[in-house]
Formats: structure tokens, C-alpha cells, sequence
């Protein structure tokens, strides 16, 4: 919008938190709060958009690193609400227009709601616009004092009267303002209350004892304006996104057996007919294919799962990438850099780290596979272990198309097993193999005939 000016407050520590980290870098669904923000924020197309850090300011910029286009400035120490607002002033000194102010604790807010209040704004020509909701339980808010139909104050909780705490119109802490004239009236707020901080909100009896007009717009769905300040309020704000995406998804054609305990991350993509079960996890970046179906009890994060692939119960994945048609688990485990080929099968208790199986390769039991390069069509047999580190640096195996390695053997790295070879089983492999040979590391089996029986009589 032309003439419109964002800032985000999100220099409080938010004291209720109980963290050590800044309230707004809490993850929602996987995503900082402040993003949520910020997000709608941008589709107003603002001329400009500040965010106000203090508490744990790098922390904040960090998570923002996403973000273009913003400017940081810091509020040290914080003094309140309007206190957090004038740090702004020699941002916006020159600007004309409207500022539409933010707390980066509010991220549900629509893009919607936040284009009606910025066009209210600007059409009425009122001094300020406050977004007001009216919620069955008010605790925690600025009430709305109303003498009539106009706004006349807002009071903070920790200030009001009885009769006063039993108001259900709240602040919801957004607000659009006429820049001009708004830094020198912010200016006169004091701190006479019980937290001795600059309220914000004080604004609102200010202008109006001047005469000035204060709107309201008052939301319909009063969900949207929620404020995290607890750890309470985090947990419900992230069950309305996770609630929400489930839905998206189902829309979009992906079965979820349970949507309440299916955890899907924001920007998690999965395609159409794909059968999530109840308890699975899907983080960060991670993308589903088509017609895959994924069983209780797996978390996947920032992984990459192509089309009809099965992950089977109790999987866990970081920063793998699963080809068509493959099937994963029970229980496997693939870390970063696993890239499983088409149609490969990786099954109980098997770990991979940097390693690449190739097209319709198996490893199927108890086996940890680390920077290794495997070819196509290789049988990886139980107890397999690929000996990578020799305590100071990492090597890479190289098993090539067609190789059959035996059960129990350890290769130990850096070596090449040739295309065509076989590893027979209990074998330790110190040297590469070469193609189409037999590697046998064993010694030869004795049997001591009558052993035990000798043993009993000692
Ligand atoms: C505030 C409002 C309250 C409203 C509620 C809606 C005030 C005094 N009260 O209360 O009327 O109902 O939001 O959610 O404004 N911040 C700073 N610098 C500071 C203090 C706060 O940047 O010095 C930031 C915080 O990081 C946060 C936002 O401002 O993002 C709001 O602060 P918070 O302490 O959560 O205010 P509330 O008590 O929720
Ligand atoms: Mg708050």
C-alpha cells in the first residue's frame, strides 16, 4: 500500500515465557513467531518495515534471517510499549502516511484483517485505529473503555478496577496510526501505573482528550488476535496452525488418519494420496511425494521423499532424500546426506550417514553405512558395518553395481568392493576387492569333537 509503514515490536523478553530465549523466536509449527508477523505484514507491500529488537536482539535478527528488507533498531533498555515505539522516530522522521504497529506476539493475525485496518485507517483520517476483539476470557488484556459508542481508554489488567476486569472488549495490541503528530504524542505518555512502563495504549486517552479520533475495529474472529505470553498460549496458538495446515492438506488430498496427533510442520509439502498414520512427525523443509504412506511413529525433518514410498513404523530422518518407489524400516535411521535409490529397501535397525544406495539396492537388517557409495542392485547382508573413522579422519567405501556382501562383515574404509564382487559372511575387508572375486577373511573352522562332554567332568 503506498504511504503505509510497518514496525513490529519485539524487544520484551516475555518474562511469562520462563526461557532464555526472546518470547517472539519461539517455533510455531517450525517457524518463529515473529515470521508469522512479519509474513502478513509484507502483503501489505509497505514502504518500509522496522522491527524493534532488544532482549536477546541478535537472537531475534537470526531468525529473521529469511526476511528481506527489514530494519533493525534496538530498544535498550525496555521501558514499554510506547517507549519501544519513539526508538522508531529517527527511522520514520521524514515519513508521511500510516504506521501499522505490530507485536511480534500476536502471529495469527490475518493479512485480511491487518488490509482492513490499514484502509480504515487511511479513509477515515482518525488519528489511530486499534484492533479490538471481544473474547469469552479476557485475562491477560488491555480492556476497551468505552464512554458510548467511542473508544475512550484502554486499561491494562494489571491496572484495572473490578468493574473494569469484567470488560470482554480487549486491546489486541495492532494498531494503525496517522504518522503524523504520533511521535510527539507518544512522547507525553507516562509511566504512572503499576509496572511503571510506558504504555502504548495510554495513547488512546491522550488523543482523545485532545479531541483526536480514535477508531476501532473490532475482528470476528477473536482467535486471530490470541497473544503468546506463555508457554500455555504457545501450545495453543501452535495446535491453531498445526490444526489448520492438516486441513490444508486434507483439502489438497493427503489422507491423515489423526489429524490431532499428526505433527506437520508450516512449510512442509505432501502430495496427493498420501496416507499419513497417527503420531508421524513432518519437519522443517521436509516435502512427501504422491501416494506414499507413512506409519505411526516416524519423524521426518528437513527430508526430501519422493513419490510411493513406504517409511514403515519408528523411522527417523534429517536431511535425507528418498527416491520413488523405495521402502524404509522399521526403526531405521537415516542421517544427513542418505540418499536412498529407486525402488532400494533399507529395514530394521539400519543407521546411514553420507551414504548413496543405489537403484533397487537392499540393506535390510542391522547395519550402520557412513560416507559410503553403494551401486545398484547390491545386497548389503545383516551386521554389515562400513568402518569409516580411524579416529581422526573419515573415509569413503565404495561398493560397486552387483556386489552381494555376506552377513557380519566390516569394511574397513577407505576401500573398494569391485562390480559383480562377493564378500563372504564374518569377513573383516582390509583391501579392495576386485570385480567379480570372492573376498574370504576367516580362517578355516576347527571342531574339537567331545569338548563339552570333557568339560563336565573336569
Ligand atoms: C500488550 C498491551 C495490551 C494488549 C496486549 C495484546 C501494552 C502496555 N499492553 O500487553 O493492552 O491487550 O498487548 O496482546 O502495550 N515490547 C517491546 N518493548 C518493550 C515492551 C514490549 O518491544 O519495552 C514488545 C514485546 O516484545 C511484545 C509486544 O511489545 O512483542 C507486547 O508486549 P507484551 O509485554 O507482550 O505486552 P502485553 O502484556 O501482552
Ligand atoms: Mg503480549
Amino acid at each position: 500500500m503506498t504511504d503505509v509503514h510497518v514496525v513490529v515490536l519485539a524487544a520484551g523478553r516475555g518474562t511469562r515465557m520462563k526461557s532464555a530465549l526472546p518470547k517472539v523466536v519461539h517455533r510455531i509449527a517450525g517457524v518463529p513467531m515473529i515470521e508469522y508477523v512479519l509474513e502478513s505484514a509484507a502483503r501489505l507491500s509497505p514502504r518500509s518495515t522496522t522491527v524493534v529488537v532488544g532482549y536477546q536482539g541478535d537472537a531475534v535478527k537470526e531468525a529473521l534471517v529469511r526476511q528481506s528488507g527489514l530494519t533493525f533498531v534496538v530498544q535498550e533498555p525496555q521501558l514499554g510499549t510506547a517507549h519501544a515505539l519513539l526508538t522508531v522516530e529517527p527511522v520514520l522522521e521524514k515519513a508521511t502516511g500510516a504506521l501499522v504497529l505490530l507485536s511480534g506476539d500476536v502471529p495469527l493475525l490475518t493479512a485480511d484483517t491487518l488490509k482492513t485496518l490499514a484502509g480504515r485507517q487511511i479513509a477515515s483520517g482518525a488519528a489511530a485505529t486499534l484492533v479490538t476483539a471481544i473474547v469469552d476470557n479476557p485475562r491477560g488484556y488491555g480492556r476497551v473503555i468505552r464512554s458510548g459508542e467511542r473508544i475512550a481508554r484502554i486499561v491494562e489488567e494489571k491496572d484495572a478496577s473490578p468493574a473494569e476486569l469484567e470488560i470482554r472488549e480487549i486491546n489486541a495490541g495492532i494498531y494503525a496510526f496517522a504518522l503524523e503528530g504520533l511521535f510527539e504524542a507518544v512522547r507525553t505518555i507516562a509511566a504512572l501505573n503499576s509496572q511503571k512502563e510506558y504504555y502504548l495504549p495510554d495513547l488512546v486517552a491522550i488523543y482523545r482528550q485532545r479531541g483526536s479520533v480514535v477508531e476501532t475495529l473490532t475482528v470476528s474472529s477473536p482467535g486471530e488476535i490470541q497473544g503468546v505470553n506463555s508457554r500455555a498460549d504457545l501450545a495453543a496458538v501452535s495446535r491453531v496452525v498445526r490444526q489448520a495446515k492438516n486441513a490444508d492438506l486434507m483439502a489438497a488430498g493427503v489422507t491423515i488418519d489423526d489429524p490431532w496427533t499428526t505433527y506437520i510442520d508450516r512449510d512442509v509439502k505432501v502430495g496427493t494420496d498420501t496416507i499419513l498414520h497417527p503420531g508421524v512427525s513432518l519437519e522443517g523443509r521436509t516435502t512427501v511425494g504422491e501416494e506414499c504412506e507413512i506409519h505411526s511413529g516416524a519423524r521426518i525433518v528437513d527430508s526430501s521423499i519422493a513419490d510411493r514410498v513406504i517409511v514403515l513404523n519408528h523411522c527417523v530422518m534429517a536431511g535425507a532424500t528418498v527416491s520413488d518407489e523405495a521402502r524404509i524400516g522399521p526403526f531405521t535411521h537415516l542421517r544427513p546426506a542418505s540418499v536412498i535409490g529407486t525402488r532400494a529397501r533399507v529395514g530394521n535397525f539400519v543407521e546411514m550417514k553420507k551414504t548413496v544406495l543405489g537403484t533397487g539396492s537392499k540393506s535390510m537388517h542391522l547395519t550402520y553405512l557412513g560416507d559410503a557409495i553403494i551401486g545398484e542392485n547390491v545386497n548389503i547382508g545383516a551386521g554389515t558395518i562400513t568402518c569409516n573413522y580411524d579416529g581422526s579422519k573419515k573415509h569413503t567405501t565404495t561398493i560397486e553395481n552387483g556386489v552381494f556382501i555376506g552377513s557380519d562383515t566390516q569394511i574397513i574404509a577407505p576401500i573398494t568392493v569391485g562390480e559383480g564382487a562377493y564378500v563372504a559372511t564374518g569377513t573383516t575387508i582390509r583391501e579392495s576387492v576386485p570385480p567379480g572375486a570372492l573376498a574370504v577373511s576367516a580362517g578355516k573352522q576347527r571342531n574339537i569333537e567331545g569338548w563339552v562332554e570333557k568339560r563336565k567332568k573336569k
